[in-house]
């Protein structure tokens, strides 16, 4: 391996949204992976930027009545403070509307037509006749061709995950207006993926990072592989060459950003870009799991036919859940990381602890406030605030600071052993088990401190006790340095605690090896607040709140189209008997004639009518619902009726049982 600085790189959010726990999952790995290597002496490169363009950030600027661009800065600038205030600090933070991903991504867009890997077909794209528009990715909804799941153009989200080429989605409806989309002819511009199906069984092979994304990318690559459309007729986008009425995809000038990040980061500092992203490189890019197939298959595609170098290593974390369900906007299940969390006065390394320890990485992770107060408090007040306090306010208040005697070798040792358990961890971007292994070595500190005790030792024997808080300082020491990448914000405050004039984030690991010198310290403060119960029960009940407002707001507010309505089955009846179920106080046997066929319905009305009353009576009958067993006899179908005492629904003149009704 080369010894050029290592390029990681986050997964870059879409700028029509604030930011929430969802995509810290992505970036506080990522901060931390930088900052440990950071501490191991390498030379790191950290950029990332804002993704401005494609059909998110149009459909939510046209609902704001705001310009695309107006929409990116303001989430830009959102997402830029958010990510300061969380710790995780970028060289250079972009946005790919910038002129520098405007300019690299026609450079490449060229490099590829001139290499013979762009070319032009006509193809049938969704077109929606009432608002005289094509329809691009998520201005078109329909069902999945792979999977029969309600789908939005460009992707399956709710079911398979797969990309979706233009036109490929079954029964396109426009997202604006739900009218019944048509197919027209319109030329588009492809990129030739399926050409590189032997290089990147060969690449892949070879890709570092976490299996989940090499192991998934190569069974699609065996699966399939076809060429991309990477052109979208939209006016907000990267013009592609030599059409002023198409756009790149967003899914090219999005990753083309990793490039241009590292142009203006270069250009900034007086570096040189190319010696990062050509020939053999150390990129590393973190991104979300469900962003894979982009990135270790359409995007070294790409890179190698450019003449770029490929990514050296893609990390690909699981997804985050909210209380067990999946992550939801829409159906309340999020926590915003300002609104819920920053705003509140909680520390950024709190979440950030939480996020990197609660499971592996490739793994689904799950909040809840509890599991949160627990892990906090267990672990980071109890076992390391507790250790690091107890030692400090010890070495204060009996020895005025560092007693001067030399640390124990043992005590060494099990640093040493600690450390390099966290390194083998920390390489296999298993944040979880190197994040637990900095938690043991918290933990031993503190039995040695509670077994040893040394506020009784000192009663007789001062030696004695000046040597177990020396080892004790030597271990906080430690624990700062190997802790840093995980609670940035708290062990700075140790640092200055434990007398450092220099700067944490300037030391490395090694520091931890050479005996403290004697010094003075000052008074300790105690670093890890508590969480108060009833503070995460109010957390708590929010969330709550938020999920049971959402339900509330779905069942008012989904508008159904004319085609899902006219998918229901609803016809006139008559019913031709009424017998009571035994046992049930509620429900009558129903058998209705429903034009062509006789239908036995179980309706919950036996408080409000006598048998012998409704039969002969005509009514309103929903014929295709699935059918159902209640109190194990079967129904099929439903009557309509009003109120709580359940009128029922009848035409106001005769019309024979089986009337369709519209
Ligand atoms: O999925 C997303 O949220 C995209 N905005 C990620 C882009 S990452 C990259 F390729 F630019
Ligand atoms: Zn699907």
């Amino acid at each position: 391996m080369s010894e050029k600085p290592i390029l990681v790189t986050c997964g870059l959010p879409y700028t029509n949204g604030p930011c929430h726990i969802g995509h810290l999952r992505t970036y506080v790995p990522a901060d931390c992976y930088v900052r440990y290597l950071r501490r191991r002496g390498e030379e790191v490169v950290f950029v990332c930027g804002s993704d401005n363009h494609g059909t998110p950030i149009v459909v939510s600027a046209e609902e704001a009545k705001i310009s695309p661009r107006e929409m990116s800065e303001r989430y830009h600038a959102h997402f830029d403070q958010t990510f300061r205030r969380m710790k995780v600090e970028f060289d250079h933070f972009g946005m790919t509307d910038d002129p520098t991903n405007h300019s690299r991504t026609r450079q490449i867009v060229e490099a590829l037509r001139r290499n013979g890997f762009i070319y032009s077909k006509v193809i049938k794209q969704s077109y929606c006749t009432n608002c005289r528009r094509f329809l691009p990715d998520r201005y078109v909804e329909g069902t999945c061709p792979h999977c029969g799941v309600q789908a939005r153009g460009d992707e399956c989200d709710q079911g398979c995950g797969r990309h979706l080429e233009p036109g490929e989605i079954r029964d396109p409806v426009c997202m604006v207006c739900k009218t019944k989309a048509e197919l027209r002819d319109q030329e588009h511009f492809f990129f030739r993926l399926s050409e590189f199906k032997e290089f990147l069984l060969q690449y892949l092979d070879g890709l570092s990072g976490t299996l989940n994304a090499k192991n998934y990318a190569l069974g699609w690559v065996k699966e399939d592989l076809h060429d991309w459309c990477i052109t979208r007729t939209l006016d907000w986008g990267v013009k592609f060459p030599g059409r002023d009425d198409l756009v790149v995809y967003v899914w090219v000038d999005a990753p083309i950003g990793y490039i241009s990040f590292t142009e203006e980061w270069a250009k900034k500092t007086g570096n040189d870009w190319k010696a990062l992203w050509c020939g053999d490189n150390r990129v590393t890019h973190f991104i979300g799991g469900d962003i894979i197939y982009h990135h270790c298959i359409f995007w070294p595609a790409l890179l190698k036919g450019a003449g770029y170098g490929t990514p050296y290593s893609v990390v690909a974390s699981g997804m985050v859940k909210v209380d067990d369900h999946k992550f939801s906007k829409s159906r309340g299940y999020v926590v915003w990381t300002n609104d819920d969390y920053l705003d509140r006065g909680l520390s950024a390394d709190y979440l950030r602890y939480y996020l990197l320890s609660y499971t592996n990485h490739t793994k689904d992770l799950n909040f809840s406030w509890k599991v949160f107060g627990e892990r906090v408090n267990n672990e980071l007040v109890n076992t390391l605030g507790n250790f690091i306090y107890r030692s400090l306010y010890f070495a204060h208040k009996e020895f005025g600071g560092i007693p001067d005697v030399p640390a124990r070798e043992e005590i060494f040792g099990q640093i040493r052993q600690s450390f390099a358990r966290v390194d083998t961890a920390m390489h296999e971007y298993d944040f979880k088990v190197a994040v637990d292994e900095m938690m043991a070595l918290a933990a031993f500190g503190n039995n040695y401190i509670q077994s040893n005790a040394p506020w009784k030792r000192i009663k007789t024997d001062r030696q004695a006790a000046a040597q177990v808080i020396k080892d004790c300082l030597v271990l906080a020491r430690a624990l700062c340095l190997l802790f840093e990448p995980v609670l940035p914000e708290k062990t700075r405050e140790i640092w200055a605690m434990l007398g450092n004039s220099s700067q944490l984030e300037t030391c490395i690991l090694d520091e931890a090896f050479s005996d403290l010198p004697p010094s003075a310290l000052p008074a300790p403060r105690p670093l890890f607040p508590k969480l108060e119960d009833a503070f995460i029960t109010e957390m708590d009940s929010l969330l709550q709140k938020r999920v049971g407002e959402a339900k509330k707001r779905s069942k008012e507010e989904v508008p159904v189209s004319i085609e899902e309505f006219s998918r229901l089955d609803i016809r006139t009846g008559k019913i031709l008997s009424a017998e009571p179920i035994p046992k049930s106080s509620k429900l009558l046997r129903l058998q209705v004639d429903i034009g062509d066929e006789k239908r036995q319905i179980v309706a919950g009305i036996a408080q409000f009518y006598y048998p012998a009353d409704l039969i002969g009576l005509p009514v309103v009958v929903v014929a295709n619902l699935a059918p159902a067993k209640i109190f194990g006899v079967e129904s099929r179908g439903m009557l309509l009726a009003a109120g709580d005492r359940a009128s029922l629904l009848m035409p106001r003149t005769d019309v024979p049982p089986g009337t369709k009704i519209r």
